[in-house]
């Protein structure tokens, strides 16, 4: 498919410029809080993507995390871009990062390419085009929670969902292998639809940290959306999630209220 060949080609690119970064000079800022950084690669890396795709799609729109690129959702293509997901990670150097590109037709997700170039991981996924990883089929696990791992976010910028996210993490805990708290939650959601990992949670997330992650994950046969079961919103405001598949997310309990 010709729109996700361009976008993988687009996120390699991306994850050179993330490879090409040296630890001493990455300009770290903070934004809405001091947890909440933006490196002069984040900024790079979405300068670079924006353009790349406007040359290849001059009519598609943009919606994505730093600055001002957030045209409406609505219609056409529209590329939704978390340039690197895993900024803390990236910043201390940590290699668990990723480019996330998620794209959108006519207001629902409908492609997404997410390239950890540390690992030389990519995950791509298309509505009706299936799931997969460094271009092979991939798929969720069919193991039952108790044998999976789970993964979670712990909503950093919004200290007001700590003690809920904590509190869920340890009501989980007994019920599967045992918890990850990696950092970047477009991975998180890849994880999940490679089959490394049974369940992802987090109190808060962006339509940049998951866009290209749920359709690559809903083509890997799994299912994500809010912790109160109904869908996820698709219009750019903040959303809780939880992620896995059917049989997972049931006998996590999130849905009866029993966690
Ligand atoms: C963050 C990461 C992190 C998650 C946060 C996200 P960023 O994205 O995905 O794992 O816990 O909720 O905001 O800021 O590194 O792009
Ligand atoms: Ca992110
Ligand atoms: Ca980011």
């Amino acid at each position: 498919m010709k729109l996700l060949e361009d976008m993988k080609k687009v996120a390699l690119e991306c994850g050179n410029i993330m490879l090409s970064a040296s630890s001493d000079e990455l300009s770290v800022e903070t934004k809405t809080g001091c947890r909440d950084l933006v490196t002069k690669y984040d900024v790079a890396v979405q300068n670079y993507a924006v353009s790349a795709l406007h040359e290849m799609y001059p009519d598609a729109k943009f919606f994505c995390e730093e600055g001002t690129d957030k045209d409406e959702l609505k219609e056409g293509l529209v590329f939704v871009i978390d340039p690197i997901d895993g900024t803390a990670n990236f910043a201390w150097d940590m290699h668990h990062s990723c480019v996330s590109i998620g794209c959108f037709k006519d207001g629902v997700p409908y492609a997404g390419a997410v390239y950890a170039p540390y690992t030389d991981e990519m995950f791509t996924g298309a509505v009706g085009h299936g799931a997969y990883f460094n271009d092979k089929p991939m798929h969720v696990t069919d193991l039952p929670l108790r044998d999976t791992i789970v993964l979670f976010g712990t909503a950093p910028y919004n200290a007001e969902l700590w003690d809920e996210t904590f509190r869920k993490a340890k009501d989980i805990l007994p019920k599967c292998m045992d918890l990850r708290r990696y950092g970047a939650a477009a991975l998180d959601l890849c994880y999940l639809a490679a089959g490394r990992a049974g369940l992802f949670f987090e109190e808060i997330l962006a339509l940049w940290d998951f866009a290209a992650g749920l359709v690559i994950l809903n083509e890997a046969g799994g299912v994500a959306m809010r912790l109160d079961g109904s869908p996820l919103p698709l219009t750019g405001e903040k959303t809780n999630i939880i992620a896995g598949t059917e049989k997972t997310i049931a006998e996590s309990g999130f849905m009866n209220g029993t966690l």
